[in-house]
């Protein structure tokens, strides 16, 4: 049987190497995206099936000759994970254009570019497409005007997607992930955050980045094969949840 080839951004760290792993385990090989790229090189180097691509996701030249030389190495995609994301949290008096501008050209320009340069091969292997966007899109909150926005945005992406090019054969769908304590997350949850997603949060406790990647790695798998144009959390339940989840736990 030929190897399924998954393409996954951000996958230096996080979710995004976890979620690497997991596609390791079920038989895929990887092309690992990150713009990091002394990260990237360092833990592809330990990874058997795998080749590391340094690229930003934000610059269209960069992502052009991205699928060039995935196509060049392995001439073939099944699946686009567009994980690779930037957090930035502050009040929304303070959110300037440039920090605007740098939240949008990586989470939401990144997934774009992309998906538009990935629908060629896409069509051929008749694959799949797997956004990541966030609780913080799914429910507004303090402190995101430009991280919530661009997640929401992403989600209605993944929907045009598969509205569009399903008759391609291809599934779009989309995985908001639950607080995980990554390097992004933790440079932007104070203690403060941390207690209030807690409280928030049926599972009361932090998800882990296993617990998002086997979601991703599902909705990429033939398993999901009539799924699609689908927004699943990954979330320990918070989308579901109002008020009073402290105030009623024993
Ligand atoms: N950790 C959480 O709590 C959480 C919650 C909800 C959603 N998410 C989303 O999950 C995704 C992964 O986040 P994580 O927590 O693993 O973050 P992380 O910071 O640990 O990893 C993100 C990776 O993306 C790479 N990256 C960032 N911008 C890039 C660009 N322009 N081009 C290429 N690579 C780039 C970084 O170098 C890094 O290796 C993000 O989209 C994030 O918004 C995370």
């Amino acid at each position: 049987m030929t190897q399924k080839l998954a393409v996954v951004t951000g996958a230096a760290r996080g979710i995004g190497l976890a979620t690497t792993k997991l596609f390791l385990r079920d038989g895929w090989t990887v092309a690992m995206v990150d713009r990091d790229a002394p990260e990237l090189e360092d833990v592809a180097k330990d990874l058997d099936g795998v080749k590391a691509f340094a690229c930003d996701v934000s610059q269209p030249e960069a992502v052009e000759q991205l699928f060039a030389d995935v196509q060049k190495a392995f001439g073939r995609i099944d699946a686009l994970v567009n994980n690779a994301g930037v957090a930035d949290f502050g009040p929304i008096e303070e959110t300037t254009f440039a920090r605007w501008r740098t939240v949008m050209s990586t989470n939401l320009d990144g997934v774009f570019l992309m998906s538009q340069a990935a629908i060629p091969a896409l069509k051929e292997s008749r694959g799949a497409i797997v956004n990541i966007a966030s609780i913080s899109g799914l429910r507004a909150s303090t402190l995101r005007v430009a991280y919530g926005t661009s997640k929401a945005a992403v989600m209605h992406m993944t929907k045009q997607q598969a509205a569009e090019l399903g008759e391609y054969g291809i599934r779009a769908n989309c995985v908001c992930p639950g607080p995980v304590r990554t390097k992004l997350a933790m440079a932007v949850h104070s203690p403060e955050i941390i207690a209030a997603y807690h409280d928030a949060i049926p599972l009361n406790r932090y998800g882990s980045e296993d617990e998002i990647g086997e979601v991703i790695v599902f909705l990429c798998s033939d398993k999901a094969s009539f799924v699609t144009g689908q927004i699943v959390a990954s979330d320990g339940g918070f989308e579901s949840t109002g008020i009073g989840l402290p105030a009623l736990r024993s």
